[in-house]
């Protein structure tokens, strides 16, 4: 269970950038459980690099950087491991105003200047840089097929050896609950952003056909019940070149 008090002081930030944004943040950090397994189950290391490919608000590094914050003066969950401590937050993201609100709401973590960047530019040409988490999360369908490939290829590429790709998609073959998710990102894209690009969706066995082709090693693990049921997370780690 997310401490309710870690959600209001990871989306606090975002005042400064609007109440759209701070009601945004808020909503998404409490009812996505993907934040919440970020830190659960341990997936990303301490002192990682971390590109966010597609990173919106900026809400990741809000939340790693808010919990580690919130941890030193709280009770931390039992069961979570002690949440990370970044060595680098790279958020690569097309739109502009996300950009703008990732850049305010981060400049009250004055600790981190220099360790948080967003740079407002497209993830299918924009050069990566080295990393030992790359979190791809609720994006990958908003490029084409070829685009997909591409871009996971580069991922492959930029990876340190033990690096981890996080990569969060909703199942295509998974029904109706699937078909919800594509109209809500269809709606949401064209709200926010007034693209109106198709979006690319695939199975959950087709991610791990691509992912395994490109040497991932891959487990999977589900978003629970509810809205997220759709939603799987893709754990990747490039598989070495030995093997
Ligand atoms: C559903 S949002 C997810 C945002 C963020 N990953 C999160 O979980 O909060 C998808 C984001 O991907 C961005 N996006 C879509 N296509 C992109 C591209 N080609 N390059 C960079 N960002 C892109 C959108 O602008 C949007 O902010």
């Amino acid at each position: 269970m997310v401490p309710s008090a870690l959600i209001d002081a990871a989306s606090l930030p975002y005042r400064a950038a609007g109440r759209f944004a701070w009601h945004f943040a808020s909503a998404k950090l409490r009812h996505d459980p993907f934040f919440g397994h970020l830190l659960a189950h341990g997936l990303i290391p301490d002192h990682a690099r971390i590109l966010d490919l597609g990173s919106g608000q900026g809400l990741l590094a809000a939340w790693l950087i808010g919990a580690h914050a919130w941890h030193r003066h709280n009770a931390w969950p039992e069961r979570w491991p002690a949440p990370p401590v970044p060595r680098s937050i790279h958020g690569i993201e097309l739109t502009e105003r996300d950009v703008s609100r990732a850049r305010i709401a981060m400049r009250g973590h004055t600790g981190y200047a220099g360790q948080i960047r967003f740079e407002c530019g497209d993830i299918r040409e924009t050069p990566y840089p080295q990393s030992d988490v790359i979190v791809a999360c609720d994006v990958l369908h908003y490029v084409d097929a070829a685009a997909q490939e591409a871009i996971l290829r580069r991922v492959r590429a930029s990876l340190a050896p033990d690096g981890v790709l996080l990569l969060r998609v909703s199942d295509a073959a998974d029904g109706f609950r699937a078909a919800l998710d594509r109209a809500i990102d269809f709606g949401v894209q064209v709200a926010r952003s007034r693209r109106t690009n198709r979006l690319t969706c695939r199975s959950i066995g087709q991610w791990l056909d691509l992912l395994d082709a490109l040497r991932f090693q891959v487990t999977t693990l589900s978003m629970g019940h509810g809205a997220h049921a759709a939603n799987r997370l893709l754990i990747a780690r490039p598989i070495p070149e030995s093997e």
